[in-house]
């Protein structure tokens, strides 16, 4: 859709308003299910990425058999889904409370498959206490750190599990086998310094090189680590009923690697800008939001209501929207997205919107447009189809 399109569907909604283009995000899940074709790998969702049941389902259903359970980001957000009919939900995130593990665990004892994260004693412990109040076991899934580490204390990539050896998760693994109400069913490693580190950034263009150096140089060290650690922990009698890793960014390798049973994908699916910039993954955007413009303070500035969406993670200019449709439109650089308003200047390209017109942009992050909108509009070849809440819309905010 270009920008007179988005103008004409908007013309009598409120604004500001997210859209999403079904058919977009149907062509990404089919990206999806082409980087598993000729692979016995599975897609699990990554649900923080989606933060929308509505588009949860969706994705599920046009991926079909490929696409098997979700990954979900914490318990309560696990229990949120399993009430409204989702199953086997990997929880990614290790978290001690009590209430909702009670909660996930009152659940599995009656038949849901919901399976926490853990790395250390405490969690294990945290899992085993409210698996045995509800009469039942607890699977766990560990978490193996992949990061790249050429030298003592350099350590390229997220900072996640302590667990950074075969010998250690085999450790743990132990710990978890002497304990009553712990079962140890699978193991992840996200090799986020592959999966989320994209190869031609325009926002910081100096680092690219040494990304995809450090990119290359990962990819086999991830498959030697995880390999190592399925054959360790099988050897020491685990009976691992999953193994996960990857990302939209890393389908391409995560697939090629033997051990994995399972790839994650999610941002994939909505294709926020940040997965613009990879080269090994083509997604299309398929989400979208509209602010008004609401002033137009130069000759060559307008001004948007609203605007300062900005996304986790490092802090810069990358983590901010970006302007969308009409092309030629850039920030000011000492105001950015504001809390409020957002003003915008205009290059002469392009057309120029007048006020009470949209703006489109894309946020960075796929899942986080969720916490700013109750509804999403749901678009198909260029008309709304439906209107779906977010989880914010659904009352659901879990971190
Ligand atoms: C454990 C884990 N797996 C996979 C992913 C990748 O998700 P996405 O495809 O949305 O980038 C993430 C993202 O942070 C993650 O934390």
């Amino acid at each position: 859709m270009d920008w007179r399109a988005f103008a004409n569907l908007l013309s009598s909604e409120r604004l500001p308003a997210a859209i999403v283009d079904l058919d977009a995000m149907d062509r990404n899940v089919d990206r999806v299910l082409d980087a598993l074709a000729g692979t016995d790998k599975t897609c699990r969702v990554a649900s923080k990425s989606v933060r929308h049941v509505g588009l949860l389902r969706r994705i599920l259903e046009r991926g079909g058999a490929r696409f098997r359970g979700l990954m979900c980001f914490t318990l309560e957000e696990a229990c949120f889904l399993h009430d409204r009919g989702f199953d086997d939900l990997l929880v990614a995130y290790p978290s001690l409370q009590a209430s909702a593990l009670a909660d996930v665990a009152g659940r599995v004892a009656e038949g849901a498959t919901i399976r926490p994260m853990v790395d250390a004693r405490e969690h294990l412990e945290a899992c085993a206490r409210a698996a045995r109040a509800a009469g039942t076991t607890l699977e766990v899934v560990l978490e193996l750190d992949v990061a790249y580490q050429p030298a003592r204390r350099v350590h390229l990539g997220a900072l996640r599990s302590p667990l950074r050896t075969a010998r250690q998760l085999v450790a743990l693994a132990r710990e978890a086998a002497s304990m009553e109400g712990v079962e140890v069913a699978g193991l992840m490693g996200y090799e986020a310094h592959v999966a989320g580190l994209p190869d031609d950034s325009p926002f910081s263009r100096a680092l690219n090189p040494a990304r995809r150096a450090l990119k290359r140089l990962a990819v086999p060290q991830v498959a030697k680590a995880r390999a190592e650690a399925v054959s360790a922990l099988r050897q020491a009698g685990v009976d691992l009923r999953l193994v996960n890793g990857g990302g939209s960014g890393s389908l391409d390798t995560t697939t090629a690697e033997a051990c994995v049973t399972e790839v994650t994908a999610g941002s994939g699916f909505l294709c926020s800008h940040l997965f613009d910039y990879f080269r090994a993954a083509h997604f299309e955007p398929a989400a979208f939001f509209a602010l008004e413009v609401s002033r137009a303070p130069t000759d060559d500035v307008i001004t948007c209501l609203g605007g300062g969406y900005v996304a986790s993670g490092e802090p810069g200019w990358d983590r901010l929207p970006v302007p969308w449709m009409p092309p030629g439109l850039s920030y000011i650089s000492m105001e950015g997205a504001g809390e409020v308003q957002t003003p915008l200047r205009l290059s002469g390209h392009g057309p120029r919107p007048r006020v009470g017109e949209p703006v489109i942009f894309r946020h960075a992050k796929a899942g986080e447009l969720a916490e700013r909108f109750t509804e999403y509009l749901l678009v198909r070849s260029g008309e709304v189809v439906a209107r779906e809440p977010t989880y914010r819309g659904e009352g659901g905010c879990f971190l």
